[in-house]
């Protein structure tokens, strides 16, 4: 993934006990978004970002922030941190129970103080992903067999980065509702 001069960068990420990770849900297509929210439903992913996330501080863009209904933010049992270049907002922010900040260092200092901090949870969305390519060392992400429309894409995983688990090995699991997914990890070579 490419460089950002406002991203979290590489360097920023300098405690040997810290894991910084991002976390999505992506179609076949690479969308991860449309209109504000994920074109698809799949409960037993949400249930997997649960779980992989309670406990500890969550990074995410304002339009993330805005697509949870507003009674399930903020997430509970998470630091939830919010990045936005607006100011004026940050007091709006604060009453929701967000900690706003306004670049992707802020944030990552915002989350070390946070609980849980050695695994700091980037949960998009495609803006914020980019900005935390460089920092980031472990990528989780939940493949969907579908090709919906969308307007946001998933961050690319490039050279600099090896699959370390799927599961399923090959094929798919099958939710509930039928949508066939599975989930991926992937580390950032040393
Ligand atoms: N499938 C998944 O796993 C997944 C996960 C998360 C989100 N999503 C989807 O992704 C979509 C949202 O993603 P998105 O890319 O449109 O928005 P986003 O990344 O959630 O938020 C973008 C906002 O973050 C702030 N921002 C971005 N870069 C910044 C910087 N360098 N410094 C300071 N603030 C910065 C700006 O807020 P201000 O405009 O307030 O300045 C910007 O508008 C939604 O459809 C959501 O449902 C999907």
């Amino acid at each position: 993934m490419s460089n950002n001069n406002e991203g979290a960068g590489h360097r920023a990420n300098t405690n040997a006990s810290e894991r910084i990770g991002m976390i999505w849900a992506e179609a076949a297509n690479h969308v991860i978004g449309k209109d504000g929210s994920m074109p698809w439903t799949l409960p037993e992913d949400m249930a997997y970002f649960r779980s992989t996330t309670t406990g500890h501080p969550v990074i995410m863009g304002r339009k993330t922030w805005e697509s949870f209904p507003e009674k399930f933010r903020p997430l509970p049992d998470r630091t939830n941190i919010v990045i936005t270049r607006d100011a004026s907002r940050h007091q709006e922010l604060t009453n929701s129970g967000a900690i706003p900040v306004a670049t992707a260092l802020e944030a990552l200092k915002a989350a070390r103080a946070g609980a849980g901090a050695q695994e700091i949870w980037v949960i998009g969305g495609g803006e914020i992903y980019g900005l935390f390519a460089e920092a980031a060392q472990l990528a989780l992400r939940t493949l969907i067999n579908a090709e919906p429309e969308g307007d946001t894409k998933a961050p690319i995983l490039d050279g600099s980065w090896s699959k370390v688990l799927s599961e399923p090995d090959t094929g798919w699991s099958t939710a509930k509702n039928g949508t066939q997914y599975r989930i991926e990890a992937w580390e950032k070579k040393a």
